[in-house]
């Protein structure tokens, strides 16, 4: 009963919520208004007190050990740098002698990073040089520096500029007051910035307090890059993609916090944080993993950025005015932790992706159904709602693999409850919806409601497996349930009883076609500071929320991904989308741009945020189609399902306040736009499904911003209104109300584009204006490339299954293409151990060849080939003949037509997996 007068309270606070409209900047810091970060700003370029002491250098087999001093107030710190395989560095620099341990990063990487022999080359009394294979870095004593060449190029300098920073942890002192009749002592002379800092102790941000328990404890480091362009990367911000120079702004902010409206380019904190900036220019490409969950503010400078922002210095290109530029630079500052850097050299993006992903994880790959479209909405309200909206799919001919439920499916907000009066009988619409392949995702958010007899509740409570506050007491929250506890997932046990609760027999009403929506996991905490949870609530182990914040949605979809496992023995791939995300947080879910708004600006915006995410090495990224908040007209409403359908997860949803939104309740003109676009997603799966395998073996991204795979080419560094989906194709979807036509970039001096829907060469290198009706979406294919297609309309991807394959086939400039194809069952794991077909494509004017690609696999499938589509071929083969084991040698037909240049053969109807060739008379 205490609290119940809150209720009230929060209700209105939320309707205040709604109505405002527009981020409240108040609610967030600005860096001046976090004492470490104001501290760092403010220290000088060229002052650097630290120096190497290098006659403490201890090699070890695979890194070198040395002191650093600073020698303002002697303290003494411990660097090391160890070589990592394929010719990266990882520096970590701790305390020698710390008063208390100081928090290094746990869960975010994907096992001990594997490390190589480090060889010291060569010293000086200024320096010491190791080498990693072709690529060294070079210590400098004093000032402390670290040159890091690939190769013969510096590519990272580390505390060039001599911002180097880290706070040890130290007593408070304190002056005691002096007694009746004696003098004052006079206060020490401050050693540092930090003592003289009131805020480096304690610090209030609107009605809340942070205590600040173990004072300041900031690290910090400024990393060049002297021949890079642009920074890329640390998401998440609503931002450009190539990073803005912070000189007269904030510096983007990395502190996972759920912005109620947020706004459009400013480097304000958003729900996710990955603090891997890529660092990208003509003569190469570098990264920087700064690996540190607490809160984190990067500044950017320099570079191709002349005055902070993209026009100008497009202008200056264009113009070819101005001095040489100045060195890009970034520069990280942490609230607490240590500093652990690793430094991936390239010299190439793709180096720098797949390094990244050694260290970090990939996606594994997901279930086929995730990557067709899903329908969501807060809320469909019961289950004739759901009924009703799985059969407008089935009226309206389009397909939809996922229905999803919001919050209120839930009894009062209680997590693995269902209401029973909206939902009495979950297990039946479940299996209803598996009828006819469609699977459900249920949310579950991380906060729990305190309420007796709530089993969840009771169980954190007896247990002890809620976080804590400062005074060793359940810290206590306010979300959508009221009154909730938070669960500490760096508890392992804690995760470990979470992963149970998802078992069939602890969620009835569920089956293994449901799968889950971790929300609010940044946390978010209404009634805390800045949304979230206090920084002084303590966790598993004694660590400060302050030293682990950023990590909290990572342990969530953590053990939910391990409950999901265990919930099919291990047997089913789990889908998992999560809103809050850290370095390490692709290995288990997929993630979406958050509560965006159904205006032209967040569609366009959501092409650079996924481009961010994905450089970020989180591929599987979407937004909400239409926009969260607000209702979008017709034509935002199509344009967003164009632009949606290209991109890797393809989720409509729409905020409680919102009108109906599914695809049929416009006019039909745009219903069947609508369809189109879906339709256009489906045929494309196995393509889809085979660039998500590539990811997994390769670690690549699978949207990629164009300079990705034009590194050269300097017109495409600053392009965010266009990506291409692996190497294959390009996408340009429509972002600007009543457009009838857009301006595409095709890059590639020597590359072919080839429509899509025409099923022709379009262009070459350079800048085309693209007619755009109601219907069109443009997307082209490179030449050169081979892509798979399944061209039968289903209900959902499952009905697919045996469907037969078409290949389409683009020519590049010398008659060739390439592509591959990736098949499994689409849902178990047994592609694991040899339970599936990968093939390669050549196609080479004269013969087209079907090549296994992993002779290992032995996946069995009733799909076989229908059709191969060739574009840009000059003219018609007089004979086409297939030679396969199966079917022998057979001539087949096709039809020609010599104005697109485009040949189709029908029905090769080998079988998908089989060997052949085709020769082309
Ligand atoms: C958050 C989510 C949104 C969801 C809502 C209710 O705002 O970002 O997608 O619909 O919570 O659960």
């Amino acid at each position: 009963m205490k609290s119940l007068w809150y209720i009230p309270v929060f209700v209105i606070s939320i309707a205040l919520f709604i109505e405002v409209g527009g981020v409240d900047r108040t609610n967030f810091k600005s860096c001046d208004q976090s004492s470490f970060c104001r501290r760092y700003r403010a220290m000088k370029k060229g002052e650097s007190p630290y120096q190497l002491l290098l006659n403490t250098v201890k090699e070890g087999e695979s890194d070198l050990q040395i002191s650093l001093m600073n020698i303002k107030n002697a303290i003494h710190f411990t660097l090391k740098l160890t070589a990592l395989e394929n010719h990266n560095f990882r520096l970590q620099i701790d305390e020698a002698q710390p008063i208390k341990e100081r928090y290094k990063v746990d869960f975010a990487l994907n096992g001990e990073p594997p490390t190589r022999k480090l060889e010291v080359t060569e010293r000086t009394a200024e320096s010491i040089t190791v080498a990693n294979g072709p690529n060294k870095a070079v210590l400098h004593a004093s000032p402390f520096k670290i040159d890091l060449y690939s190769g013969k190029r510096l590519a990272i300098s580390l505390n060039a500029q001599g911002l180097f920073k880290f706070e040890h942890y130290r007593q408070k002192t304190n002056i005691p007051a002096p007694a009746e009749g004696e003098e004052a002592v006079e206060a020490p002379q401050p050693v540092d910035d930090v003592e003289s800092d009131i805020g480096a102790w304690e610090e209030n941000f609107k009605s809340h307090h942070d205590q600040k328990p173990h004072g300041p404890s900031a690290v910090g480091m400024d990393f060049s890059f002297p021949n890079a362009d642009y920074a890329y990367g640390i998401p998440e911000h609503a931002d450009t993609l190539a990073l803005k120079n912070t000189g007269t702004t904030d510096p983007y902010r990395l502190y996972n916090l759920d912005v109620f409206e947020y706004e459009l380019n400013n480097p304000m904190a958003l729900y996710g944080s990955i603090p891997f900036l890529i660092a990208h220019g003509t003569e190469g490409t570098a990264g920087v993993l700064w690996l540190n969950a607490a809160e984190t503010w990067v500044d950017i400078e320099g570079g191709a950025h002349k005055e902070g922002n993209v026009v100008s210095s497009i202008v200056n290109f264009v113009s070819g005015s101005g001095t040489p530029q100045p060195p890009l630079e970034a520069r990280f500052v942490s609230e607490s932790g240590v500093v652990d850097a690793f430094l991936f050299l390239g010299p190439n993006p793709q180096d720098v992706s797949k390094h990244y992903a050694e260290i970090t994880g990939v996606t594994p790959l997901p279930p086929l159904f995730s990557l067709g479209y899903h329908q969501c909405r807060w809320n469909y309200n019961d289950e004739d709602d759901v009924k009703g909206v799985d059969a407008g799919f089935d009226t309206h001919d389009i397909p939809y693999d996922v229905i999803w439920l919001d919050i209120e499916y839930t009894e009062g907000k209680k997590y693995f409850t269902w209401d029973r009066i909206k939902f009495p009988h979950p297990g039946d619409m479940m299996k209803n919806l598996s009828l006819k392949g469609h699977h459900m995702v249920v949310i579950i958010d991380p906060h729990i409601k305190r309420e007796g007899g709530y089993f969840v509740h009771e169980d954190a409570t007896s247990n002890g497996y809620y976080v804590k506050n400062k005074d060793g007491n359940d810290y206590e929250g306010w979300c959508w349930p009221g009154s909730s506890g938070y669960l500490d997932f760096f508890n392992p046990v804690v995760r470990d009883y979470w992963a149970s609760k998802f078992s069939l027999d602890n969620f009835p009403g569920t089956t293994l076609d449901t799968h889950i929506w971790n929300d609010m996991n940044e946390p978010s905490v209404f009634n805390g500071p800045e949304i979230t949870m206090p920084k002084d609530c303590v966790h598993h182990g004694g660590w400060e929320h302050r030293d682990v914040h950023n990590l909290y949605g990572l342990t969530h979809v953590m053990s939910t991904y391990d409950g999901l496992l265990k919930r099919s023995q291990g047997k089913l791939r789990p889908f998992i989308l999560t809103r809050s995300f850290f370095v390490g947080s692709q290995r288990f879910a997929s993630v979406w741009t958050g509560d965006n708004m159904a205006e032209w600006d967040h569609l366009k915006a959501s092409i650079p945020m996924c481009l961010s995410i994905s450089l970020a090495g989180m591929p599987f990224c979407g937004a909400d189609i239409g926009g969260f908040f607000k209702n979008p007209d017709s034509e935002l409403f199509y344009r967003w399902y164009q632009a949606g359908a290209f991109l890797p997860f393809m989720r409509g949803h729409a905020h409680i306040d919102t009108k109906r939104r599914e695809p049929w309740v416009y006019d039909q003109e745009t219903t069947l736009l609508v369809r189109s676009a879906v339709r256009k997603r489906y045929e494309l799966l196995p393509y889809w499904y085979t660039l998500f395998r590539q990811h997994e073996t390769g670690g690549l991204p699978i949207m990629r911003p164009i300079w990705y795979n034009y590194p050269k080419e300097k017109a495409t560094f600053t392009i965010e209104d266009e990506f291409m989906l692996g190497n294959e194709l390009l996408i340009h979807p429509v972002t600007q109300s009543g457009a009838t036509d857009v301006s595409v970039y095709f890059p590639g001096e020597k590359d072919l584009w080839y429509d899509l829907d025409a099923l022709e060469l379009f262009s070459g290198h350079g800048t085309k204006t693209v007619q755009v009706p109601k219907e069109k979406i443009p997307v082209y294919q490179r030449g050169g490339t081979i892509i798979p297609k399944k061209m039968r309309v289903r209900r959902s991807s499952a009905l697919t299954k045996d469907d037969p394959y078409t290949l389409q086939v683009a020519l590049n400039a010398d008659g060739l293409a390439t592509g591959s194809l990736y098949i499994d069952d689409g849902e178990s794991f047994d592609y694991q151990n040899g339970q599936f077909t990968s093939l390669n494509y050549f196609y080479d004017g004269t013969t087209m060849v079907s090549k296994l690609g992993d002779k290992n696999g032995n996946f069995v499938t009733k799909s076989w080939l229908e059709r191969i589509i060739v574009m840009g071929i000059k003219k018609a083969p007089s004979r086409i003949v297939l030679k396969s084991p199966s079917l022998g040698e057979q001539e087949l037909e096709s039809t020609f037509s010599p104005n697109k240049h485009l040949l189709v053969i029908r029905k090769p109807a080998v079988p998908i997996t089989e060997e052949w060739k085709i020769f082309f008379h």
